[in-house]
Formats: C-alpha cells, structure tokens, sequence
C-alpha cells in the first residue's frame, strides 16, 4: 500500500528506545501516583488502607503494590469525587455510557486536553492520516468520548474535519459521495450499517474516496475488519480508548503493521492481571488491562481496571507495546450452561458464514433453570428466504463446533434487527427483564 507523504515525522517519543521510554515512564509514575495521593481523597484511603504511600514506587514493577481503581469508585464518588483539581482549572466535562447506574464522569484540564488531541493525532497519523485529509467524524457528539475527542485530534492533525455525528445513514451515505472524505472515525456496528446504506442507495465503491476507517469503541473481530475492507474499499484500523483512562486514542493501530494497537505508554502505562485473584500476570499472558494514566492533571487514575480481556505483545512498528485484538469485556462473557462466551465468538461463526450479515443480537433467556441462549441474524439483502433454514441449522451447528454452546438460530430477513447508531447492543438478557 503506498502511504501519502509517509515522511510526515512521528514524535519523538515514537522513535525512543525501550530504556529511555521505560525512563520516562518512571519520571511521570511517580509524579502522577503522588499527584492522585495528594489530590485524591478515595485513593489515599485505600492506599492507607493497603499500607502503601507514593514513596514506595522506585521501580515500575512497585505499582503492583498499589490499589486498583474502579468503575465503583467512581459510581463512589459521583460526581466529581475523582478529580484531583479544583473545579475551575476543568475545561471539558464527558461521561461514560453506563449501561446500569450512574456514568462515571470525567473531565480534563486544558494541558489534557493538549494531550488528548496529541495522542488522538498521533494515531491518526499512525493510520495513515495526513494533514489536509478529509475526516467524516461519526462517533456521536456529546457527554460520549468518541466524537468531541476525535474531532480535536483530527484538527490538530491538520485534516478537515466533517462532524456528522451518529444517525440519519441516508444522509450520511450522501455526504461520503458528495464531500469526497478520505478518512472516517466510526464504530464498526455502525460502519456496517453504512455500507448498507451505500448499497442500498446505489452508490458505487468508485464514488467514494475513503481510504483509512478509525474503528473502535465497541469490540470487533478480523472477520469484521475483512467484512469491511471488502465492502467499502478501505483500510479499517483498530482505534482504542475508554472514558476513565482519557478516551479515545490511549492505542492504535500504525497502518505498517497493523497488527493490534499499540499503546501510548508515554501517557498510558499497561498491566495484564488475572481478573479473579488481581495477580499481575508475566508478559503475554491473557488478563484483563489494567491502565495507569502518566500525565493526566484533572482526572489521573492509577491501576484503572478497565474489564478489557486481551494480552500485551512486544512492540512491532513501535517500541511501544501492542494489544492483541480485545475478546471482549468481562461484563459482557456469558456463562451458558457452564460454557463461558462472548458475542466476538458468535459474530466470527456468522461472518464465516457468506449468506449471513454481520447484524446480529443475542438474547438470553430462562426456561426453568437452565439458561437458554437464542441467537437473531440477518440474512445479506438478496439471499433466498427459503434458505433460512439450512442456514440456520448450520449455524447451530458451528457454534456447537467452535464454542461448545447449543444455541437456538433465528435467521431474519435483511433489515429486521434494530440497527445502531453507535455501540451495537449484542446482548439482550431477558432473564433480568
Ligand atoms: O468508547 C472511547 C472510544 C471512542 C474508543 C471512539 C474508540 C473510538 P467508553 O464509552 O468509555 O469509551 O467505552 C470504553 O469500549 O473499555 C472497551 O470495552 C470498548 N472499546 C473501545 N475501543 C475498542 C476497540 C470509548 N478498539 C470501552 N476494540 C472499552 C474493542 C473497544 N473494544
């Protein structure tokens, strides 16, 4: 693939070398451990309570000996209970979309939000972006992270940025034809949904000049990323970030590679543990992510579990770590009749499927006392009806095969399951209803 103006330079810190970003790491560690210590109420508590003070940290290992943070301790301290600033040096308010209870809140100081734009440009650039590229911004806008955070790094990379938001596809489809965008930020259930849309309306892959898509907030497999390339003719790169750590942007994927995102661990510092006993565990080992924030001012946190469940892999076109493609989080794994699962499972066997599109939703029901898994697809515009059936029967069969759950299939017509405008909602659980 030949990258446009692939001279444009990286960071300086993107060409450091293990030992002197390690170095780095440590300098800004312990000033953020004790910047939360001194700042943060709840933290020093549960480090008082752990017996452990800022002083301890000599080595990057030492953070082990630090309490984690949570999405309880936010719930805990709602509103603004974690910020570690007073309220006027805050210039940006966002919230998390809890799906139960209230959002965490978080918010940025001016000198964050420099770096929020910095690490959001960078991964841009990582991508492939350049400076005068054409962004279609359609993570939605609002208390979300995706949008206003997208959209800030995109400009401070230089590129022109459209923002669209979520929602009207008809309308969205239009404006990929007419304002000719390079590049667009989107999740990937929603990015589906487009290429519907474009299909639909009859608009040919040579209309639109899109190049690079900037995919994430929700999880998402290869076979999706293999879906989307082929539909719409572009280059779908894996576009990390969660609200508690600072958004989107903590990791990305550089277009050399492409092979999972690496992490900004100049400003995010990563730790694998197994999600049970809270062990950090040895490099490579599947856990769930644990984050350190390095320089943030309003809202640093220190051992954020983030329910991610992924592995670290060395640094390929970077230093800098990688991430392997997320499973899912640990909130979403269902427990089947003893079988652990997650959506990313169900979605690879559908989209190995040819005839089935990857709009899907799972819905878990009770009979008696066992759990009762039912999976809703939809068929690609123009299969067969009268296929439903076999198709059906056989992917009741590979999910028995590939995940060892005995799943009911029901196969819908195209268009019949609720589409997103954003973050998909893969599972309903009628046993909470
Ligand atoms: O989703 C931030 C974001 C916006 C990331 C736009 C990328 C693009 P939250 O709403 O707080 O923030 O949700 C964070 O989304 O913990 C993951 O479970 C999931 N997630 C985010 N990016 C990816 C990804 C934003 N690339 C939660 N792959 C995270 C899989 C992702 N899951």
């Amino acid at each position: 693939m030949t990258v446009p103006h692939a001279s444009l330079p990286l960071d300086p810190i993107e060409k450091a070398s293990l030992d002197e970003l390690r170095a780095l790491q440590l300098t800004r560690m312990k000033r953020s451990v004790r910047h939360t210590y001194d700042n943060v109420e709840g933290f020093r508590q549960r480090c008082e309570k752990s017996g452990v003070h800022p002083d301890d940290l000599r080595y990057l290992e030492d953070l082990k000996l630090f309490p984690f943070s949570t999405k309880q301790d936010f719930r805990t301290g709602y509103p603004f209970g974690m910020f570690a600033v007073p309220m006027d040096q805050v210039v940006r308010i966002h919230a998390s979309s809890g799906t139960t209870g209230k959002p965490a809140v978080v918010g940025y100081t001016a000198n964050d939000m420099d770096v929020w734009a910095s690490v959001v440009a960078r991964s841009l650039r990582a991508a492939g972006a350049r400076p005068g590229d054409r962004v279609h911004n359609a993570y939605n806008y609002g208390l979300f992270t995706g949008g206003l955070g997208s959209h800030d790094g995109a400009q401070r990379l230089g590129c022109t940025v459209i923002p669209v938001s979520g929602g009207q596809t008809e309308r969205q489809a239009q404006l990929l034809v007419d304002l000719e965008p390079t590049i667009i930020m989107v999740t990937p259930s929603y990015l589906l949904n487009i290429a519907d849309e474009v299909e639909r309306q009859g608009i040919r892959r040579d209309q639109l000049k899109l190049r690079i898509a900037m995919v994430g907030a929700e999880p998402w497999t290869e076979a999706m990323r293999e879906e989307i390339n082929r539909r719409l003719n572009l280059t779908a790169i894996n576009y990390y970030g969660l609200s508690e750590v600072i958004g989107p942007g903590v990791a990305s994927e550089c277009i050399e590679t492409m092979d999972g995102p690496t992490l900004w661990e100049d400003h995010f510092y990563p730790e694998i543990i197994d999600p049970q006993t809270g062990e950090v565990l040895p490099e490579g080992s599947h856990g769930e992510l644990v984050i350190t924030s390095l320089t943030k001012e309003a809202l640093p946190v220190v051992r954020y579990r983030t329910r991610d469940l992924t592995r670290l892999l060395p640094g390929t076109a970077r230093a800098m770590r990688r991430l392997d493609r997320l499973t899912g989080r640990s909130d979403d794994m269902l427990i089947i009749r003893g079988v652990n699962m997650f959506p990313s499972q169900v979605e690879e066997q559908i989209l190995s499927m040819p005839e089935l599109a990857g709009h899907y939703q799972i819905e878990v029901s009770r009979q008696g006392n066992l759990d009762e898994l039912t999976i809703q697809v939809e068929v690609r515009s123009g299969v067969e009806i009268s296929s439903h059936r076999e198709l059906s029967a056989e992917l009741v069969k590979k999910l028995k095969a590939f995940i060892g759950v005995s799943a009911r299939v029901e196969v819908q017509p195209s268009g019949a399951i609720p589409r997103s405008l954003g973050k998909a909602v893969r599972i309903v659980d009628r046993r909470k209803i």
